[in-house]
């Protein structure tokens, strides 16, 4: 079997990383690397319903809800998508994955991160990625950046989103080998750049 290379990027909100991954992956493609992007949650039509539930509804949702769903389409998404890219020998640029959960309904949302960590990792069947770039901002710098409406999580109280920031940072301290923060408060193509430097130095290394 032919084996690919899954990458995540994650932070919080306003790091600008959807931007960044979709630069990523082009700039991939641009070098003859097979690369699929896709999007958690999303990149499927239960993860598209899931959104719309998650996100854009007035629906009131506790954390344990939402960490089901969250999961729920994760399940879908890992086998739907990722794992038959990864099985063709594809890059994955995943935008947002497990790490998320953790730190949204985990760190923030009050569910016991040992417990929520194991059973994330579990229903996906083990299916992390080898490298995830965390692009890091302070709360308020981040929220600034935010031009559009604002969807359900968004809204949350900015202690929330302070929590999701320390709860990242805390997820990176415990997972060096794998998580790669980048100053997500420097210049959009500064940024770029060094996301560039990372997965190139991580593909010469995976490919050798
Ligand atoms: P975004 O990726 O477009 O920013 O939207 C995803 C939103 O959902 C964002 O506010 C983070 C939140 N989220 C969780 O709360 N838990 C999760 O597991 C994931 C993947 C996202």
């Amino acid at each position: 079997m032919r084996r690919g290379l899954f990458l995540t990027l994650d932070g919080p909100e306003g790091s600008g990383k959807s931007t960044q991954a979709r630069r990523l992956v082009g700039w991939l493609r641009r070098h003859g690397v097979s690369a699929e992007f896709v999007r958690d949650p999303g990149s499927t039509a239960l993860g598209r319903a899931l959104r719309r539930v998650l996100l854009a509804s007035r629906e009131p949702l506790d954390p344990l809800t939402e960490a089901a769903l969250f999961i729920g389409g994760r399940v879908r998404l890992v086998e739907e998508r990722i794992v038959p890219a990864l099985r063709r020998g594809r890059v994955v640029v995943c935008d947002r994955y497990h790490d998320a959960t953790v730190a949204y309904q985990g760190y923030a949302g009050g569910l016991d991160v040992p417990w929520l960590d194991r059973w994330g990792r579990e229903a996906i069947g083990g299916v992390m990625p080898a490298f995830t770039l965390l692009l890091d901002i302070p709360t308020r710098q981040g929220f600034a950046r935010l031009r559009r409406a604002r969807d359900r999580m968004e809204r949350k109280r900015l202690a929330f989103h302070r929590r999701v920031r320390a709860g990242y940072l805390a997820i990176a301290r415990r997972d060096p080998g794998r998580i790669v923060v980048v100053d997500a408060t420097r210049p959009a193509d500064q940024v770029q750049r060094r996301l560039r430097a990372k997965v190139a130095a991580r593909l010469l290394r995976e490919r050798r």
